[in-house]
């Protein structure tokens, strides 16, 4: 099964609550919530209390990209404020597996994500441990990018390896996913897509998010 996770990085902000709820009654599967440091990623987006106010408003899924240095800082609070999944960079931690276990243990999933010129082979020794692996197909950062061909290369050796071991994770992809390669991300090994301008920006989402699907 296919899952959908529209990024609200390109929805409005100024209506983040009715733009949650018009992708989740157009049968989106989670909300993608970026959240942005200017340190590990040169841009800001939003933080915990915006999570925080959103899981007031909604039941969904909601599938935390954290853009952040040193992660392990905030894990405790970004579950608190109601990740459901909580993603962190490789590149931004020494501390992986520590993390990978804080996130268990505070009862959400967890979840690693590498950059495009990160190796798909540094996350294999967390793939028993994971629920999911996020290949970012874009430089994190930025909504509205072109998705690079090359990262998909990666997904295909990622989902060979779990394979392989026999490890059933989701591997979701992120950046400039659109109808016209989601089957691409799919054909290489993906399950789980995000997509941010090609759902938030459609004239019909529910129409962008069925295309995607499918
Ligand atoms: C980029 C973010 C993405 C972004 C995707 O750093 O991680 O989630 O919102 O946006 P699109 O789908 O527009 O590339
Ligand atoms: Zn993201």
């Amino acid at each position: 099964m296919i899952k959908i996770s529209p990024s609200v990085l390109a929805a409005d902000f100024s209506a983040l609550g009715e733009e949650v709820a018009d992708i989740e009654r157009c049968g989106a599967d989670m909300v993608h919530l970026d959240v942005m440091d200017g340190m590990f990623v040169t841009n800001i987006s939003f933080g915990l209390p915006v999570i925080e106010a959103l899981r007031k408003k909604s039941d969904m899924v909601f599938d935390v990209h954290l853009m952040i240095e040193k992660p392990e800082r905030y894990v405790e609070r970004f579950i608190d404020a109601g990740a459901d999944i909580l993603t962190f960079h490789y590149e931004a931690t020494s501390v992986a597996e520590e993390i990978i276990d804080l996130i268990h243990k505070k009862g959400a999933r967890a979840a690693v994500s590498i950059k495009p010129n990160t190796p798909a082979e540094v996350v294999f020794p967390y793939l028993d441990k994971c629920d999911m692996i996020l290949v970012m197909t874009v430089e994190p950062g930025y909504g509205g990018q072109a998705l690079i061909p090359e990262t998909l290369l990666k997904v295909k050796r990622i989902r060979e390896e779990a394979d392989r071991r026999d490890i059933s994770i989701d591997i979701q992809v992120d950046g400039g996913i659109t109808p016209s390669n989601a089957a691409d991300a799919i054909a290489a090994g993906a399950n789980i897509l995000v997509a941010g301008s090609s759902v938030f920006k459609a004239k019909d989402r529910c129409e962008a998010i069925n295309a995607l699907r499918t």
